[in-house]
């Protein structure tokens, strides 16, 4: 456990950030930025991705447990939390929407709760520009624009903001970030991200698959810029973010998806075909930045910034595309070996008993 009240070597009192679903995309990037700020991290996960995606280091301790039954005494000494555990795209939430209900709403309102309870300062809940859902041609959704989630994952991130936002107070600041979608490379990667399957259709077949019709508005946001916006909401002024929501991303980063996909081709060094897939995807909307930008937060890296840094990783073999890259194909397998393992095991084990 790390102690109560932690100090870093030169003496000086450090905060103590709790945050779930600390192994996943987001979170393998976020970890280390935070200790890198000279915060300590108590991180919860069931590390369905790894372990050891996440560094060792004396300031980071690893707990392994299931968020919704997170035990309250892991809120002592924690000063802030970022709550980023979650099924975390909409086709795992349609394939397990009862779990995606669980997990990515009540059990972040239990975790909120739990937090305010144990005298935590600020509560981070981490949601989701695709509440937007799809929005009348020429609307820039702003963080009052009316919500219309298309999905079991869009409807839990809302049930998780109508849960989280009441429990604002003096003492406890809450603050919702509806983060656009990620890109770039992450230690737990994610080639079912828009920008990072592109990157590898492209770089391994030449071929760089798009979704139909190509004229969709799409918010995007570097994984780096979105972990550097949940910092930065430790230390902004609680009394202008307290209560709030703020959407994470930037004017540069709202792309049409054709004209993405063009950047994306242009930025490799091979010569690249698109090529469409599926049924014209209803989900399209432009996003407004001007909130989190007058607050002094301003995301700093673009598509071909992300383009390079997953090309690097490919192509140096830090990644590749695999069943566990694919969130849903990696859940699936993991429910499927369960189901075998249960049915095999005898006396403790299979062979080995
Ligand atoms: N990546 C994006 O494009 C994006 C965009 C908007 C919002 N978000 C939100 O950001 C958050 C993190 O997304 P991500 O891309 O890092 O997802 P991810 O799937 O990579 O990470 C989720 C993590 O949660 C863990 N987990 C799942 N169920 C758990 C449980 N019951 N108990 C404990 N741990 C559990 C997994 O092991 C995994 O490490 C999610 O809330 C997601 O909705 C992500």
């Amino acid at each position: 456990m790390l102690p109560a009240h932690n100090s870093n070597a030169i003496g000086v009192c450090m905060e103590t950030v709790l945050v779930t679903g600390a192994g996943g995309y987001i979170g393998t990037t976020l970890v280390p930025l935070l200790l890198e700020a000279g915060y300590a991290v108590r991180a919860v996960d069931r590390f369905f991705f790894g372990r050891e995606l996440l560094p060792d280091h004396e300031r980071l301790e690893i707990v392994r447990q299931d968020a919704r039954l997170i035990d309250p005494e892991l809120f002592a000494g924690i000063d802030h939390v970022i709550d980023l555990v979650a099924i975390s795209n909409d086709p795992s939430g349609e394939e397990f929407s009862r779990e995606t209900d669980q997990i990515n709403h009540v059990s972040r309102v239990r975790t909120a709760r739990l937090a305010r309870e144990a005298g935590v300062k600020r509560y981070v809940l981490p949601s989701s520009c695709s509440l937007y859902g799809f929005q009348e041609p020429g609307v820039i959704a702003d963080e009052t624009t009316p919500t219309n989630p298309l999905t079991a994952y869009a409807r839990a991130n809302e049930m998780a903001e109508h849960g989280v936002l009441p429990l604002a107070s003096d003492d406890f600041t809450v603050v919702v970030l509806r983060q656009a979608t990620v890109y770039g490379y992450s230690p737990r990667m994610r080639f079912d991200l828009a920008i990072n399957g592109m990157v590898f259709g492209a770089w391994k077949t030449g071929k760089l698959p798009l979704m139909r019709d190509g004229s969709q508005w799409r918010p995007m946001v570097h994984v780096r810029d979105t972990a550097r916006a949940q910092i930065f909401m430790l230390s902004a002024p609680a009394d202008r973010i307290n209560g709030q929501i703020f959407n994470v991303g930037s004017d540069e980063n709202n792309y049409q998806i054709g004209p993405l996909a063009q950047i994306v081709a242009d930025t490799l060094p091979n010569d690249v075909a698109i090529e469409w897939y599926g049924d014209p995807d209803h989900r399209s909307y432009r996003v407004g930045f001007d909130k989190i930008e007058a607050l002094g937060f301003k995301a700093e890296l673009t598509a071909v910034d992300g383009v390079r840094d997953v090309l690097a990783a490919l192509e140096d073999g830090r990644t590749d595309k695999t069943t566990q890259t694919i969130t849903l194909a990696w859940y699936k397998e993991l429910v499927t070996w369960h189901e075998r393992i249960k049915e095999l095991e005898l006396n403790g084990g299979i062979l080995r008993i």
